[in-house]
């Protein structure tokens, strides 16, 4: 039987907040810090600042254990056991960019007054954890120890809490049996299984079981392009493939590519690691590749079917990388609108909750009557009808349930063609047809 230790969390985003979330539903004293005041202001209303499911709830019950704070410095002295779980965002070059890090590092070692232990959760480079420790004894202040684990986060958005509480294993990663134990303390309550290898095998399998998800879902985009020219139907191969447990039916969805936070930055720095060490990794790199032609495969398609998108109403449904989530990043939305605007195409879009964020990046522009160079406008629309209505094209880039239950006779009712463009294979190619709508969708016919 663990005790509850004290846990600080650094850094509040999915990967930090969700699991000082659930490490406090599991009975340990968390405190979770962030340099964001307005952030720390509204949790501590009770209030999650990304939206994700369960995670409001798990705060509310378990507010008692929880508390958030700028105040680094008290959060750190007397911790048991410090989570690193600030950005690591993706460089020019493709390189993690590790200023956060080093910068949580640096005011742990000037504030800490007991022996502890570092923990590792972001997405770091194989060999960081190493570097992280002797930044850490170079700006030690107090005469204590330090050490650094790896314990890498495997949590989907939108799946966060779930895939925290329910893992499918624990990684963790510790060159001594101390800091081992530590982990093993702090994870047994969780009831999970616990792989505990070296810091840098730990760090490994994170990106190797990320880029194998990347590789396995470019595998199918490949397949799919060509299952298009020789007359066979991806989804009819995935379902046959899935079968055998060695490759698994998860993951074998054909579409408009990856995106989110993790499988783009990850192919990239895993492949720029291989790169420093003068080895091509020539798997990844396919991932890589293939998802870049596929996030546009359908744009392409549809500028071989128009003369121009000058002028075009265009309903575009769903703008987030995936559905349950309002994040953005690397969506394909992002690689297509701006292509499109820049045709001249006049947007009208929906998604049930990413329009709020992509207004920062794309504010509403009403029609330009001249179209003076070519370009288009944006307005946003609260349901997929009214982006539908008077449409002479439609890109769906998301599979939000919102978007799936508009039923195929909808496109022909109320576009003023019906030209459907389905970046997520949501509808039967028959159904579609039947319905007088000329689809087009990914590896079928
Ligand atoms: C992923 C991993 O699942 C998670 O384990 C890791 O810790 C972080 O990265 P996330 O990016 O939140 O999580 O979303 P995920 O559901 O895995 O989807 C990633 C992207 O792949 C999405 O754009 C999704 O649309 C796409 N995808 C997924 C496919 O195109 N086909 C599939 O079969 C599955």
């Amino acid at each position: 039987t663990s005790r509850p230790l004290n846990i600080a969390v650094a850094g509040t985003g999915y990967v930090g907040l969700v699991s000082g979330v659930c490490m406090a539903h599991r009975g340990h004293n968390v405190t979770c810090v962030d340099i964001d005041e307005r952030k720390i202001t509204i949790m501590q209303d009770g209030i999650s600042p990304i939206y994700e499911q369960d995670l409001e709830e798990l705060m509310y019950l378990n507010r008692d254990r929880l508390t958030y704070t700028t105040d680094y410095i008290s959060a750190y002295k007397n911790a048991d056991a410090i989570f690193i779980g600030v950005g690591t965002p993706e460089q020019p070059d493709g390189s993690a960019d590790l200023t956060y890090i080093a910068t949580v590092a640096r005011q742990i070692a000037e504030t800490i007054e007991k022996n502890c232990l570092v923990v590792v959760k972001s997405t770091v480079p194989v060999g960081t954890n190493d570097k992280v420790e002797q930044f850490i004894q170079d700006f030690l202040v107090n005469d204590v120890k330090v050490e650094v684990a790896s314990n890498p986060e495997f949590l989907a958005q939108g799946t966060a809490v779930r895939d925290t509480l329910e893992a499918a294993r624990i990684i963790i990663g510790t060159n001594s049996i101390e800091a081992e134990d530590t982990l093993m303390a702090i994870y047994e309550p969780f009831g999970l299984p616990i792989v505990s290898v070296s810091r840098r095998s730990a760090e490994m399998i994170k990106y190797a079981a990320n880029d194998f998800l990347a590789l396995k879902i470019s595998y199918m985009n490949d397949l799919a392009n060509l299952c298009e020219l020789v007359g066979a139907d991806i989804e009819d191969v995935a379902r046959g493939m899935g079968y055998d447990s060695r490759i698994g039916s998860k993951f074998l969805n054909a579409g408009i590519g990856y995106g989110g936070s993790c499988f783009p930055k990850d192919t990239k720095a895993l492949e720029y690691l291989a790169t420093l060490h003068g080895y091509e990794l020539r798997t990844v790199k396919a991932a890589i590749n293939v998802n870049k032609d596929q996030k546009i495969l359908l744009y392409k398609k549809a500028c071989q079917r128009l003369i121009t998108f000058n002028g075009l109403k265009v309903a575009v449904l769903g703008l987030t990388f995936k559905p349950g989530t309002d994040d953005l990043r690397e969506a394909p939305s992002l690689d297509n609108i701006p292509l499109l605007l820049a045709q001249g195409a006049d947007i009208y879009a929906y998604d049930p909750v990413g329009i709020e964020n992509f207004r920062k990046k794309y504010p509403e522009a009403g029609l330009d009557p001249e179209r003076k160079n070519g370009k288009g406008s944006i307005r946003y629309v609260m349901s997929a009808e009214e982006a539908l209505d008077g449409a002479n094209v439609c890109f769906i880039f998301t599979e939000w349930g919102e978007i799936k239950a508009v039923m195929p006779e909808t496109y022909k009712r109320l576009m003023r063609t019906p030209l459907v463009y389905d970046g997520r294979n949501i509808y039967a190619v028959n159904e579609m047809r039947d319905n007088g709508v000329e689809y087009y969708s990914v590896g079928r016919k």
